[in-house]
């Protein structure tokens, strides 16, 4: 890992790639993530230098203020997707595909087009493992870039029983290892990983080609992410635990994002107390 937060992806010209995600894990930089929603925002995540921006469905509950990812929509992807777009000049934009919108080959190939062309996302994120690696070989097989969402599913909330932490047991660590090498061999180009002990994350991140970000998973990953109303604690009510105020210290919403970067980069974030 680098021990010094300005590397050389600063001084490189131009967006970032997918070659340029996959350089940084290659030389063990991490690479930092965030949500964002809106054109204002999204610039604001750029100056401050994180790689990769997400419209995440979590839109559903920061912004529209329901209670879980499922009711949104790709309509409402679109929108916020074209919106973080104009902000962008640096970032790659990844965008969810909303609840359902990828339960069939059709509507996944139909939805992943209107994302990428009315939302200018260079990637799109769906959740699930083994089971959707025949849907991520459809897809990548037709030029789209997928990232695959694995441990914790919010979008399975209703199934779960709420918010939980995921291969905690043997079996279902041994599940997600399959589930990260299947989805890697179908030829996803990101793998996501939410909710995951610290020493599972890791043995994903070996043995996964490509770039494995966490939220809830600890160091070993190569990047992190955070929803970015968490991180600025702009949400009302209580946080999960791998959720760090970087407000708190920094004064202004500027600050807050270089402080986010620079602890990612440095490896300061996630502290030990925000791991499971
Ligand atoms: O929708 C979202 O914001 C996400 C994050 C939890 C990573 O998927």
């Amino acid at each position: 890992m680098s021990t010094n937060a300005t590397t050389s992806r600063d001084r490189a010209a131009g967006p970032v790639s997918l070659p340029t995600l996959g350089r940084l894990k290659q030389d063990g930089e991490k690479i930092a993530c965030l949500t964002a929603y809106d054109a204002s925002f999204a610039a604001r995540l750029d100056e401050a230098g994180v790689d990769v921006v997400l419209v995440g469905d979590t839109l559903g509950m920061v912004v529209q203020g329901r209670d879980s990812t499922v009711p949104v929509s790709v309509d409402e992807m679109a929108y916020h997707s074209a919106m973080v777009a104009r902000g962008l000049q640096r970032g790659f934009l990844m965008t969810d595909m909303p609840f359902l919108s990828y339960a069939t080959r059709d509507l996944a190939v139909r939805n992943a087009a209107r994302l990428m062309q009315e939302g200018g996302a260079k990637m799109v994120k769906l959740e699930g493992g083994a089971l959707q690696a025949e849907l991520v070989a459809f897809l990548a097989g037709r030029g789209i870039p997928v990232c695959a969402h694995i441990g914790l599913q919010p979008q399975f909330v209703h199934k779960l029983g709420g918010y939980k932490v995921q291969g905690r047991e043997d079996t279902a660590a041994e599940a997600m290892l399959g589930d990260a090498r299947a989805l890697c061999e179908a030829g996803a180009d990101m793998l996501l990983l939410e909710c995951v002990p610290t020493d599972l994350a890791r043995r994903v991140t070996e043995i996964s080609p490509v770039p494995v970000i966490g939220i809830g998973a600890g160091p070993a990953v190569d990047g992190q992410i955070l929803v970015l109303y968490d991180m600025l604690d702009i949400t009302v009510g209580r946080k999960p635990r791998f959720v760090r105020n970087f407000m708190q210290d920094a004064g202004d919403v500027a600050g807050a994002l270089r402080a986010y970067v620079g602890a990612v980069r440095d490896g300061s974030f996630p502290a030990p107390e925000h791991c499971f």
